[in-house]
């Protein structure tokens, strides 16, 4: 075990066949296969971790406030809890542990902040622990936390086998290629909301489900668009990857609004930018761009990076250049040097 502070930095994934929808609740196993491109750092979570006998008990911040790692009603907290305390386990160690974690973008807004988050603190962790653990074991990990954090521990393009088994141990991240196969894949992201949503996704992901009809036909067809997706991006096929990814997109928040409560997480602005894409294809005469949309307003727009500019110039008088971030594909995560830490270690809290 490291008797200093380990700093780590993890970035969120964008998916473009899409998971929604558990078979198993506690164990977040999904109903469908996901496949998912893991970004730079243009978006990224920092996260220190300090193990410290003067501590009586685990202390997470995230984004500077302090979450009560007691609260068993918060599900993502006690999934985290429950996390730290199998890999203490792990390592057969009682000491206790500062947690300091930041987002450099909006938590909860459809950004896979959780994603980043989750798979970052995994892996700092088990840093911390000195636990050399495999991909797929962190992956596991991970997933546990929120489901999509499992494909941010690889990078490049991501596979997310669903898997068979009921405890999950077939039911991990895999990466397909790395970010050096087809590093003309960028993913424009647009922040037209920093809003927290109204619905979580672990709620979405039980209500969909139970109340959708709509949803019977989703878990099959999305199955089917990962296998094909899979390949596309092995033979670098982007006509294939855009419908793909449009098509997912589009049959995500089909099943959403035919949640009962609907869930609606698009506004008029992502809908502008969902004819807008297409009207730049069909002037293109192919498809040169695709939209993909989360639990959240903000579209992220997969393009190959000769065609940056055309998109940008497609969404202009809809979303303004400086809400326009430019993310190509990323690594996984890694550690930060000593001096990254967000850790004051004399005071015990965020520096
Ligand atoms: O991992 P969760 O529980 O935050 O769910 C993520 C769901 C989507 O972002 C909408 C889709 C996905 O596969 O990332």
């Amino acid at each position: 075990m490291k008797n200093e502070t380990i700093t780590a930095i993890g970035t969120p994934n964008i998916a473009l066949v899409k998971y929604w929808g558990k078979r198993d609740i506690k164990l977040n196993l999904p109903t469908n296969s996901s496949i998912s491109i893991t970004l730079d750092e243009s978006l990224n979570t920092k996260t220190s971790v300090l193990f410290s006998d003067k501590l009586n008990e685990d202390k997470l911040y995230i984004n500077k406030e302090l979450y009560d790692l007691k609260d068993r009603k918060n599900e993502k907290t006690a999934f985290m809890a429950d996390i730290i305390e199998y890999m203490r386990k792990l390592k057969k160690i009682s000491s206790k542990m500062l947690i300091v974690s930041e987002n450099s973008f909006p938590t909860a807004s459809g950004l896979a902040s959780s994603a980043s988050g989750a798979a970052t603190l995994c892996y700092s962790i088990s840093k911390a622990l000195d636990l050399n653990l495999s991909e797929k074991e962190l992956s596991i990990i991970a997933r546990r936390i929120s489901g999509s954090a499992c494909r941010s521990i690889a990078g490049g393009f991501v596979m997310w086998k669903k898997g068979e088994m009921a405890n999950g141990s077939d039911s991990y991240a895999e990466q397909i290629v790395n970010e050096k196969h087809w590093p003309e894949v960028i993913d424009i992201i647009t922040l037209v909301s920093g809003e927290k949503k109204k619905i979580s996704s672990s709620e979405g992901h039980k209500l969909t489900p139970t109340t959708s009809e709509l949803y019977k036909n989703r878990p099959s067809s999305a199955e089917a668009r990962a296998e094909k997706l899979k390949k596309a991006i092995s033979e670098k096929n982007f006509q294939e990857l855009a419908e793909i990814t449009m098509r997912d997109s589009n049959s995500l928040h089909a099943v959403m609004l035919d949640t009962y409560p609907p869930i609606i997480y698009l506004n008029d602005i992502s809908k502008k930018i969902i004819y807008a894409i297409h009207e730049l294809n069909e002037s293109n005469g192919s498809l040169v761009a695709a939209y993909t949309f989360d639990a959240g307003p903000n579209a992220q727009i997969i393009t190959l990076e000769k065609n940056k500019n055309k998109v940008v110039a497609a969404i202009k008088g809809i979303v303004d250049d400086n809400k326009i971030i430019i993310a190509r594909q990323g690594k996984g995560p890694r550690l930060l040097k000593e001096e990254d830490s967000l850790i004051d270690e004399n005071k015990l809290v965020p520096r």
